[in-house]
């Protein structure tokens, strides 16, 4: 779905998720979100807080799951995705604080592994991701699943590509600071979604756009396993549907 602007694309997904929140609390049962980072989803989470302001839509029954954080990275550090979900989302809306989930930067490496099995094993005992969002980098990753991730995946330590780094140093200053690794779901993870909306945005994510929609689906560029996922949305504008 090709949109106008970015607020149009995102007032859409918002509407959406809330519309099943509001559902589901009628039926008397969670709604499980799959959450990503970077500045592709914030206007999606600005409407969310302005629904639970104004319309009084309630965060209560919700449980959330993010995608990814770097590693190692403190939850109180400025370029954390702890501290982005709670500047951007959870500190405006009534979520209850233990239905956040958000992979552990501060975990000890030799704990890490099982802490993702248990990560995956919390998501499958509530029965799956109901909806997830997704943006994507540019060389076609999706969470942090960088090229070379099968799609067998399963949420674990990766290291990040280059461009991934060099992206990120717009929050990191310089390139040495950022990590160069990551706990991200997998690709096998995120399919097992019920809904996928993946959003993009602006002529940088053309090229890659047009790979993951148009592509053969390979290792070498994740997003393109999405084509196997009989229920996602790709919602983008105009410039970044420009080389479709
Ligand atoms: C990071 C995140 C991804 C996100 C990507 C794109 O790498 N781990 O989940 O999709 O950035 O970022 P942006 O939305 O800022 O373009």
């Amino acid at each position: 779905q090709i949109y106008e602007d970015k607020e149009e694309a995102s007032k859409h997904v918002a509407k959406t998720i809330s519309l099943l929140m509001r559902q589901k609390q009628q039926e008397g049962e969670y709604t499980i979100l799959g959450l990503a980072t970077g500045s592709t989803p914030i206007k999606v989470y600005d409407e969310l807080i302005r629904m639970h302001r104004e319309e009084g839509l309630s965060f209560k029954n919700v449980i959330t799951f993010n995608l990814d954080e770097y590693y190692p990275m403190r939850k109180g550090d400025d370029q954390s995705y702890w501290k982005f979900m709670h500047d951007h989302l959870f500190n405006h809306i009534d979520i209850d604080p233990k239905n956040i989930h958000i992979p552990d930067g501060e975990i000890p490496i030799d704990q890490v592994e099982e802490y993702c099995q248990e990560y995956e094993e919390k998501i499958e005992a509530l029965g799956g991701i109901d909806i997830q969002l997704l943006g994507i980098g540019r060389t076609g990753h999706i969470g942090f699943n960088e090229p070379g991730s099968w799609d067998s995946s399963r949420t674990r330590l990766v290291k990040l590509d280059h461009l991934t780094r060099q992206d990120a140093t717009k929050s990191f200053i310089t390139k040495d600071n950022v990590p160069y690794r990551a706990i991200t779901m997998g690709i096998a993870s995120i399919l097992k979604a019920k809904a996928i909306y993946l959003m993009a945005f602006g002529q940088a994510k053309a090229e890659v756009i047009a790979q993951t929609l148009e592509g053969p689906i390979t290792a070498s560029c994740p997003a393109t396993y999405l084509q196997n996922h009989s229920n996602t949305r790709f919602l983008i504008d105009r410039p970044a549907a420009s080389e479709l």
